[in-house]
C-alpha cells in the first residue's frame, strides 16, 4: 500500500511538472507546524534558486495546479514559499479503512533478506546482569521489526563459552576439590555424567574464584592455562566445562523465557572451534595476517581513517584464540549456513573498535561479500540515579531478577492503590506491567545513548512509560468490550471510511493522521535499527487517543453512524499499539 506521503508527492511532482518544473521539487513531508498544516511541499524554495524566480510566485503556480484535487481539504501556498497541504476526510478515512483491510496494515514488505542477529551475549556461568539486559532487549526488538517486514532473521544468543571464567571455575574446583578424578594426573577413563558442583555453587565458585585471581598472579595463570586446555579438548577439561554448560544453559534459558527474549540458535564461541585453525593458515598463506610480537595479527587502518587503528589480533602468543578469532570463524559458520545479507550485532559500545576490526578483517579476507551489510548497535550503559553504573545498595553487580522483581513490586503497589484485582490477579498483571516498564524504559531511549535507571519513573502509569502504554491499551480494550455488552457489533472496518461529510475535531483528526502513519514508521525504525522510533510513535498515538477519549462519550454517542466509526477507529488503534508492543517484545494485560 503507498504510505500518505507517497501519494501526496505523486500528486505534486505532477503539478510541478505541468507547470513546466522538474518534477524533484514536488517531495512532500510532514508538517513542522501541524498548527497550520498536516503536510508541506518545501519544493519551491529550492525551484527558485535553478528558475530564477520568487519562491512564492512558484508556490502558487503550483497550488493553482493542483488544489482542487480531491485528496486535500487544503493546498495553499504562502510566505516565502512553502506549500501547505491538510488532507480531506475522504481522503484520510478512506487510506485508514483500506490500512485495515490489510494485515500488515499498510507496510510495504520489499524482497526479504537474509539476517542474522547476534545478540544476548551472556558469558556462561556468570550471573546475567543488568549489563546483558540491554542487549537482549534491543536485540529482541530489532528482531522483531526486521521479521514483520518480512526478513528472514535468525537470532543467534552467540554464548561467551569459552572465556576466562571458564578457566577460573575449573582451578577454583581443583583448589576446592583436589580428589576429583578430573584432577588425578594420568587418568584415562571415563568421567561421571553428573556435574561434581550445583547450579548455586557454581554461582559462589565464580565470584571466588575471579576474586581471587585479582590477588593471585600463580593461579590466574592457572586459569589462563585450562582456558587453553579447553581449547585443545584435552579430556578432562572438556568433561569439565560440560558439566558447566549442562549446569547453566537451563538457568540462563529461563532467564530470557521471563524476559520474553528468545533465540532461534544458542550457539555460541566454542561451536566454530573446527574453522580456527584452518582459518588461521588460510589468512596467513593470503599474507592477510603476518606475525607481530609473536602474535598473529591482521592490519586494518584505512586511509580514510582519522583515528589510529591497531591491527585485529586473531592469535595470541601463546596460541590461544581469542574474541576476534572467535568472531571471524563464527562468521565463517554464519556464511557456510546462512550468507546473510545483513549482520547485525549488539554489544556495549565500549566494544566498537573490536567490532571495526572484525569487520574489516572479514572484508579484506572476503569471508563476506562486498555488499554484505554489517552493523554494529553499541548500546550505553545504564547507570543508577547516581549517574553511575548501575549497582546494587551493596555496591554489587545487580542481578536481573532482582531488578526486575524490583520493578514488578513497584507496579504491585499501583495496582493496589487501585484495589480491584485480587492477589494472584495482581501479581500476575504486575509480571506483565512490570517487564513492560523495565522494556519500555530501555527502548525508550535511543541505543547508544546511557540512561537512568528509575523504577518510580518507569512504572508510573502517566508519562513516557510502557505501563501507561498498556494502561491506554486496557481502556481501548475495555470500551470495546462494553460497547459489545451493550448490543453493539464487532468493529466494522468498512466503517472507518464513513462519516466524510461531517466535521471532524481537532482530537480526532488528530487520532487518524496518527494512526495512518503506521507502517511508515515502522518502516523507518526498522530501517535505522530504532525501537525508540516505536516508542515515540505509541506515545504520540497514545496520547492523540486519550485526548480523543476525554473530548469525547463514545459509549453514549447518539449519532449511531459516528458511534460505529469511532469504535471502528479505536480498534484500529488497539490493532496498531499491540503490533508495536510485540515489537517491543512485551504482552498487554486485559485489566491494569
Ligand atoms: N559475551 C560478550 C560480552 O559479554 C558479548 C558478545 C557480543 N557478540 C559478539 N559476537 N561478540 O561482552
Amino acid at each position: 500500500m503507498k504510505k500518505i506521503i507517497e501519494q501526496l508527492a505523486e500528486q505534486l511532482k505532477t503539478a510541478f511538472a505541468e507547470c513546466g518544473y522538474e518534477e524533484k521539487y514536488g517531495m512532500v513531508s510532514v508538517s513542522n507546524r501541524p498548527d497550520l498544516c498536516q503536510y508541506q511541499c518545501n519544493g519551491a524554495m529550492a525551484a527558485a534558486k535553478q528558475y530564477g524566480l520568487a519562491p512564492i510566485e512558484i508556490a502558487r503556480e503550483v497550488v493553482a495546479n493542483c488544489w482542487d484535487n480531491p485528496m486535500f481539504s487544503k493546498c495553499e501556498a504562502v510566505m516565502p514559499g512553502f506549500i501547505n497541504i491538510t488532507l480531506s476526510n475522504r481522503f484520510l478515512s478512506g487510506t485508514l479503512a483500506a490500512m485495515a483491510g490489510e494485515e500488515k496494515l499498510g507496510v510495504t514488505c520489499d524482497v526479504p533478506k537474509k539476517i542474522v542477529i547476534d545478540y544476548g551475549g551472556p558469558n556462561v556461568a556468570k550471573p546475567l546482569h543488568v549489563g546483558h539486559l540491554r542487549s537482549a532487549i534491543i536485540g529482541e526488538s530489532v528482531k522483531r521489526m526486521k521479521r514483520y517486514l518480512g526478513d528472514e532473521v535468525t537470532g543467534d544468543i552467540h554464548l561467551g563459552d569459552w572465556g576466562l571464567q571458564m578457566g577460573l571455575i575449573i582451578e577454583e574446583l581443583r583448589d576446592r576439590q583436589p580428589g576429583l578424578v578430573y584432577f588425578k594426573e594420568g587418568y584415562t577413563g571415563e568421567y561421571p555424567k553428573e556435574a561434581p558442583f550445583t547450579l548455586s555453587e557454581l554461582e559462589e565458585i565464580y565470584p571466588a574464584a575471579s576474586a581471587k585471581s585479582k590477588e593471585d598472579e600463580e593461579f590466574k595463570e592457572r586459569a589462563h592455562q585450562a582456558v587453553l586446555r579447553i581449547q585443545n579438548s584435552e579430556p578432562a577439561y572438556s568433561a569439565l566445562w560440560q558439566h558447566i554448560m549442562a549446569v547453566s544453559l537451563p538457568d540462563l534459558k529461563k532467564n530470557y523465557d521471563n524476559l520474553n527474549v528468545h533465540f532461534d540458535v544458542w550457539k555460541g564461541e566454542s561451536d566454530v572451534k573446527p574453522y580456527i585453525a584452518d582459518m588461521v593458515d588460510d589468512l596467513v598463506a593470503r599474507g592477510i595476517a603476518h606475525e607481530s610480537q609473536g602474535a598473529l595479527v591482521v592490519e586494518v587502518a584505512e586511509e580514510k581513517d582519522t583515528k589510529e587503528l591497531p591491527p585485529c589480533i586473531v592469535r595470541k602468543s601463546d596460541g590461544a584464540a581469542i574474541y576476534a578469532t572467535s568472531d571471524l570463524a563464527t562468521i565463517l559458520d554464519r556464511e557456510k549456513l546462512y550468507h546473510p545479507d545483513h549482520y547485525i550485532y549488539l554489544a556495549d559500545k565500549r566494544q566498537e573498535l573490536h567490532f571495526t576490526q572484525v569487520f574489516r578483517t572479514a572484508r579484506k579476507a572476503g569471508y563476506v561479500e562486498p555488499d554484505t551489510r554489517m552493523d554494529y548497535i553499541g548500546f550505553g550503559t545504564m547507570n543508577g540515579k547516581d549517574g553511575k553504573p548501575f549497582k546494587t545498595r551493596q555496591g554489587g553487580v545487580m542481578r536481573l531478577e532482582y531488578l526486575l522483581k524490583e520493578v514488578e513490586d513497584a507496579v504491585y503497589a499501583k495496582i493496589q492503590e487501585n484495589r480491584t484485582m485480587d492477589e494472584t490477579q495482581a501479581r500476575a498483571t504486575a509480571k506483565v506491567v512490570g517487564l513492560a516498564a523495565v522494556k519500555y524504559g530501555d527502548l525508550s531511549n535511543q541505543a547508544s545513548k546511557d540512561y537512568i535507571f528509575d523504577v518510580e519513573r518507569f512504572a508510573s502509569f502517566e508519562g513516557n512509560t510502557g505501563p501507561y502504554i498498556l494502561y491506554t491499551m486496557v481502556r481501548i480494550k475495555s470500551i470495546l468490550a462494553k460497547y459489545k455488552e451493550q448490543g453493539g457489533s464487532e468493529p466494522d472496518t468498512g466503517a472507518l471510511a464513513g462519516g466524510t461529510e461531517r466535521e471532524y475535531s481537532a482530537a480526532e483528526t488528530d487520532l487518524m493522521l496518527s494512526a495512518s502513519r503506521f507502517a511508515d514508521m515502522v518502516e523507518k525504525a526498522a530501517e535505522e535499527l530504532a525501537p525508540h522510533r516505536v516508542c515515540q510513535y505509541i506515545y504520540e498515538l497514545s496520547n492523540a487517543f486519550n485526548s480523543f477519549y476525554h473530548e469525547n462519550r463514545i459509549l453514549v454517542e447518539e449519532d449511531s453512524g459516528k458511534q460505529v466509526q469511532w469504535i471502528a477507529l479505536i480498534a484500529l488503534v488497539l490493532r496498531i499499539l499491540g503490533v508495536c508492543t510485540d515489537l517491543l517484545g512485551f504482552e498487554v494485560p486485559d485489566r491494569m
